[in-house]
């Protein structure tokens, strides 16, 4: 009897992946690993919701630039369902530091900086709550 229980998460195609084309690989990535889409929105977020939605990092010395960058271009969130999914997404994604990520992991393979790292995803129950809440508000 496995002990992975089903979860939601979200993740966010950020304006360098949208800009290139590849939106539909990254999704299609989750969906072919059995992680299914449950809520999908495409929008350039503002400042304010940028702000809000990284609230987490706003002590941060990257703060400003991070907030600049998700809020240059259209985004593409989207909820995820599936088994242990905040983990298996996370593994998915590799990486922040895009040098660093995993070939196989989506940074590894799209991603060419730190900032413009290709795609955001929820790292634990309470930051999904918050950033699903905030991003589709
Ligand atoms: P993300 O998973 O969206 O979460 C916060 C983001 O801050 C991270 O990906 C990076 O894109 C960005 N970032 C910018 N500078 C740094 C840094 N020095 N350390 C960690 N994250 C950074």
């Amino acid at each position: 009897m496995s002990q992975t229980q089903i979860e939601k998460t979200l993740i966010v195609v950020k304006p360098d992946a949208t800009a290139r084309g590849l939106v539909g690989e990254i999704i299609s990535r989750f969906e072919k690993r059995g992680l299914k889409p449950l809520d999908i929105r495409m929008q350039t977020v503002s400042r304010a919701k940028a702000e809000q939605f990284y609230a987490v990092h706003k002590e941060k010395p990257f703060f400003g630039e991070l907030v600049s960058f998700i809020s240059s271009g259209p985004t593409v969130g989207v909820i995820l369902e599936g088994r242990d999914a905040i983990a298996t997404v996370r593994r998915m994604i590799g990486s922040t530091k895009s040098w660093e990520a995993a070939p196989g992991t989506i940074r590894g393979d799209y991603a060419t900086g730190l900032t413009d790292n290709a795609i955001h995803a929820s790292d634990s129950k309470e930051s999904f709550e918050w950033e699903s809440k905030t991003y589709f508000s």
